[in-house]
This record gives C-alpha cells, sequence and structure tokens, in this order.
C-alpha cells in the first residue's frame, strides 16, 4: 500500500527541496529548531502587547504587562519574538530603540542592571568605572527619550528574589523599576517564574501600573482534563510539520492527554521530548511517533525515573500528572532545578 506522506517539501540545509523520506537526521533536527508555535496563550500575550504598545499605553500610564511561566515555558523566546517585531532602525540623527530586552542576572543589583540596559542602549557609560546608581539611571531615563524607545523587557525578574549575594533589596529593586517607568513613559514588559509575582507583589505602587498577569502555558493546569482543546488543536499543527513519512495522531485525546502529563503544559519541554523522539524514530526508520518511541525519549530527556506508571507513555500510566512528591514535576523537585529543565 502506497501510504501518501504528509508533510510538504522544505528547503533544507543544503538549499534542495527535499520530501521527508529524503531528510538526514540533521535536516531534521534543523527543521525542528526553527519551529515556532504560536499556542494561543503565546498569541493572546502577543495581541495584548502590541495592542497595548500601538496605542502607547507607556505615555499615558498604564504600564505593565507581567508574563509568568514555568521555566520553559518560553518566555525569553516571547520576549525576543516581540523585539524581533520591533528591531532598532537608524533614523537621521539616532538609532531608534523600540524594544530594549535586557535580562535580569542571578545576583541582581541596581548597579549591574542599568549598566546592562545602558549597554543595549549603546551607551558607552555602561562600561565607564565608578560611577553611582543616580547618574547610570538619568543615563537611562535620557536615553529611553532619546532611542525614542517604547517598551522596555525585562527577562526573569524574578531574580529581584535572589537572596544570595545580593546588594539591593527588593524593594529597592522594585522602586528603582518604577522610577524608571514614571520617568521614561514606556512600556515595561516582564517576565517571571510563578514565584516572580512577589516582585511586584510587594511594591503596591509598581503594582498598580501593572494588569493581570498573562500566564505562558500550553494547558490551564487547574481541570486540565477538561481543557485539552486548544492543545490538542496544537499538536495537531506540530504534527503536520512534523519530518516524519506519516502522522503520529499526536491530537488524540489519549496521545494529548499523555503529552500534557509529559511536558506539564510547557512548549519546551513538548519541544525537547519531539525533537528526542525524532531522532529515536530516525534510527528506527520508522514512519511515524508511536508510544514505544516516546516512551524512551521521555526517559531520556524528561526524567530518568519515569518508568512503568510514572512514564506517560507505557500501557500501565494512570492518568495524572506527574507532581507528587517525589516526582519529576512535584513544586520541590522543580525548585531544587531551579525550574526545571526546560532551560536552554
Ligand atoms: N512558541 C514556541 N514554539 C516552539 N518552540 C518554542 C516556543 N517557545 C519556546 N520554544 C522552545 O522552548 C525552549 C524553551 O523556551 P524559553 O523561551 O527559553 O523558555 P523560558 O524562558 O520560559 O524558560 C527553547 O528551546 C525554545 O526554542
Ligand atoms: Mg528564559
Amino acid at each position: 500500500m502506497f501510504i501518501a506522506p504528509h508533510s510538504p517539501s522544505t528547503q533544507t540545509t543544503s538549499g534542495r527541496n527535499l520530501r521527508p523520506w529524503q531528510y538526514t537526521l540533521q535536516d531534521k533536527l534543523i527543521l525542528l529548531k526553527e519551529f515556532r508555535i504560536g499556542f494561543p496563550a503565546f498569541r493572546n500575550a502577543m495581541d495584548e502587547v502590541t495592542e497595548m504598545i500601538e496605542l502607547g499605553d507607556g505615555a499615558l500610564g498604564f504600564n505593565g504587562v507581567f508574563i509568568i511561566g514555568e521555566s520553559g515555558s518560553g518566555k525569553t523566546t516571547f520576549l525576543e519574538t516581540l523585539v524581533e517585531r520591533y528591531p532598532s532602525y537608524e533614523d537621521e540623527d539616532r538609532t531608534v530603540r523600540p524594544a530594549v530586552l535586557v535580562s535580569i542576572p542571578s545576583v541582581p543589583s541596581i548597579k549591574f542592571i542599568a549598566r546592562r540596559i545602558l549597554a543595549k542602549l549603546g551607551d558607552p557609560l555602561a562600561y565607564a568605572p565608578r560611577r553611582d546608581n543616580d547618574e547610570l539611571t538619568k543615563a537611562i531615563i535620557t536615553l529611553l527619550k532619546e532611542c525614542r524607545s517604547q517598551v522596555l523587557l525585562l527577562d526573569e525578574i524574578n531574580n529581584f528574589l535572589q537572596k544570595k549575594g545580593r546588594h539591593d533589596s527588593v524593594l529597592d529593586l522594585s522602586n528603582w523599576l518604577k522610577e524608571i517607568v514614571d520617568e521614561s513613559k514606556v512600556l515595561i514588559v516582564l517576565s517571571a517564574l510563578p514565584l516572580g509575582e512577589a516582585v511586584i507583589q510587594g511594591n503596591e505602587q509598581l503594582e498598580r501600573r501593572f494588569s493581570a498577569p498573562l500566564h505562558l502555558e500550553l494547558v490551564k493546569k487547574t481541570k486540565w482534563e477538561n481543557n485539552l482543546a486548544d492543545f490538542r488543536g496544537v499538536l495537531k499543527e506540530i504534527d503536520g510539520k512534523l519530518p516524519t513519512l506519516r502522522r503520529s495522531n499526536l491530537h488524540e485525546k489519549d496521545m494529548a492527554t499523555r503529552l500534557f502529563v509529559a511536558s506539564d503544559g510547557r512548549i519546551g519541554l513538548l519541544m525537547k521530548l519531539l525533537k528526542r523522539a525524532i531522532r529515536i524514530a530516525h534510527k528506527k526508520d520508522a514512519p511515524q511517533l508511536d508510544l514505544a518511541i516516546l516512551e524512551g525519549a521521555f526517559k531520556v530527556e524528561i526524567w530518568g525515573e519515569g518508568e512503568g506508571p510514572l512514564n506517560p507513555f507505557n500501557q500501565q500510566f494512570v492518568r495524572r500528572r506527574l507532581n507528587r512528591p517525589g516526582e519529576i514535576y512535584s513544586p520541590k523537585i522543580q525548585s531544587a532545578m531551579k525550574g526545571g529543565r526546560g532551560s536552554k
């Protein structure tokens, strides 16, 4: 029986148009690396932020968006995608930088973060020795205006809560942020792990500037059994793009449940799992992904101890999340792993 391959031909590294069965493993992995899935929460957040930017909400004083998600939920990718939409460009007398993205270091100090922002704004003051916080902060505010910046994006703001080796208190840091927001009139987009919400919650004046946080998840965790419809849509889209000879029917209800539990509803972990599954399938010359392949991929990529009922792709698996004490997605293990295995 002839089985028609489902994937459209794709331009590969070699520049040739190939069909899936002609791909090398490297071709397949490059294809997967370039995947960008606009899952519903991602698209909602993107619409919300771009609308705020277009309306000039920063200047009007409604100035904050908080993006929340566990490690591997796609926060950094979201911010980078947003910045790509608003690239810097040269105008007559200046470089215009509509969007400025800075990642908060794990040992945060006002000085260090200020220098990072200045570096992004192209100011040599970023590297000048012996400058005090006031001078650096004033320079940031002036430059954000000069560069006609509309949005300042700070990734991993939960690092404000780090205690080790800290110089400035959470309140010092959040007040400093408030000063920049107030003075420069930029829209501010913060990303954090769920616990990072405490950063603004501890500062009433800052909190007032933010609308409700946007959660970057594939599936709402409460009552997830009834909330798989959107996720199944995403799986269907992914399945259609996977470099396999046949579709794997990832969106079927049983399979979708297993994939949700395996990835904890995080895009990064889902892609990681599928990437490994594609490697295994390639070696086996399998025409599609199946339970056995995914079971192996889960063990290698997500949880080495995930065997029998603790592996979502095993026959013995009972439909429940793997978040009991000692299990891979238990809150304790996740925080011990600094938020999980999803980071790059
Ligand atoms: N929308 C997306 N579509 C496809 N892959 C994604 C998407 N968002 C993130 N990823 C992948 O997931 C991984 C983790 O994403 P990342 O943005 O670093 O998450 P976080 O910052 O929340 O820890 C990355 O390897 C990235 O390529
Ligand atoms: Mg990140």
